[in-house]
């Protein structure tokens, strides 16, 4: 291909490849363990994918209704309902996306003019930002402070104008596995009182939460879900992250708009795997056991690590487990990162990469979502460091 002549102004200047990209290539080519990326080194179940299987002998291989099939937004509306007492309409108010991350997207771009403000927490899931930028938004960051991550609503307060447009939540929270309780929304409620905010909650680890503590999803309180795109993911909860299927509930008026940028975006997503999904929801033990799955990967991890340096963040929710290593070197954790993957074989990910300013609190991010045999390796890995 010869050199292009033509010239292309950069929406997104600062963005180069992302740091899991970097991570897993470095991983791969170091022969490390790769507990970067967030994927499962595990399969799915077998079932879900004689399900798509079957979709597809049957002959659902044509596109699906923009929206999504209404076998699956209606179970999406039943679980919604069951599990937070709040009603979406499957005709209305559900959308199926490509990914969390399309919905993520799509919400941001139907929602947020030039020059608007959104709220974001760092350290943050890295595709809000860019979002916002390529449509003309001003992230607006606030910081969750180590070790417990969690938000000082009197900060939030003090940031809120009349340009803010939009609040990112996303609980269980990627990358430092905290979450938010009931206190956090009732706040939340408060400052939102009498304005025009938006609220967009990433929930994809929806079904990833541990100790007994209950996912608060935004939908439970209705004054902010009035307010609200709630973003899920498939991927997260069936361990098939390559579908990349998820969905987006928000009231109808709100909704409207959404399907208008997705309807030209993407219009509509897989069908087969729709199908499948839209059966598989049926079980309901699959997704109401992933937490006490999950649950027992991480305590089995922490106590693999226990003795170790390396000293255990609380990780409440998701699949990953923050590791302080400040006893064992005041090394940048980008340059500790990559020490650990090319002299130790264990890949993880620099949490100072997260956030929009230097800060550097020597925590890495692991991801437990792998094998019992996995974890117990590259735990007795990071017995010797
Ligand atoms: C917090 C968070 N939001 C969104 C996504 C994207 O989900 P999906 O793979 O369904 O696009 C991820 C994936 O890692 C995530 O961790």
């Amino acid at each position: 291909m010869p050199i292009s002549s033509a010239s292309l102004r950069s929406k997104l200047p600062k963005v180069g490849t992302t740091i899991f990209t970097t991570m897993s290539a470095l991983a791969n080519a170091e022969g490390a363990i790769n507990l970067s990326q967030g994927f499962p080194d595990f399969n799915c179940s077998p079932r879900l994918i004689e399900l798509v299987n079957q979709a597809m002998k049957e002959g659902h291989n044509q596109y699906a209704p923009m929206p999504g099939l209404m076998s699956l937004r209606e179970q999406i509306a039943i679980k919604t309902e069951e599990l937070y007492g709040s009603q979406y309409h499957p005709e209305t108010e559900i959308t199926v996306t490509a990914g969390a991350t399309q919905a993520i997207f799509t919400a941001i771009a139907a929602s947020v003019n030039e020059g608007d403000e959104v709220i974001l927490f760092t350290p943050a899931y890295d595709c809000y930002e860019p979002a916002i930028e390529l449509v003309g938004g001003k992230p607006i960051y606030i910081q969750l402070k180590t070790p417990d991550y969690r938000i000082n609503w009197e900060e939030v307060k003090k940031v809120i104008n009349h340009r803010t447009k939009m609040i990112i939540l996303n609980t269980p929270h990627n990358p430092t596995g905290s979450i938010l309780n009931a206190e956090d929304f009732t706040q939340l409620e408060k400052l939102l009182d009498n304005s025009d905010i938006l609220v967009l909650s990433d929930e994809v680890y929806e079904h990833i939460i541990f100790d007994g503590n209950e996912h608060q999803s935004i939908a439970r309180f209705p004054e902010l879900a009035k307010r609200s795109f709630i973003v899920s993911s498939f991927g997260k909860t069936y361990h098939t992250t390559g579908w990349k299927i998820g969905y987006c509930l928000a009231p109808a008026e709100l909704m409207q708009e959404f399907r208008k940028t997705h309807q030209y975006n993407v219009f509509t997503v897989n069908t087969p795997a729709q199908k499948a999904y839209a059966d598989y929801l049926q079980l309901k033990e699959e997704y109401l056991g992933l937490s006490a799955f999950y649950e027992s990967k991480r305590n089995l991890f922490q106590s693999y690590l226990n003795g170790s340096r390396f000293k255990l963040g609380y990780a409440a929710g998701t699949y990953f487990q923050l590791l302080d290593y400040s006893a064992i070197t005041d090394e940048k954790d980008t340059d500790f990162a990559v020490r650990l993957t090319k002299e130790f074989k264990v890949a993880s990910i620099p949490i100072s990469v997260f956030y929009n300013q230097a800060i550097d609190n020597k925590v890495l991010r692991f991801c437990f979502a792998k094998e019992n045999r996995t974890l117990e390796e590259s735990a007795e890995i990071l017995h010797k460091v």
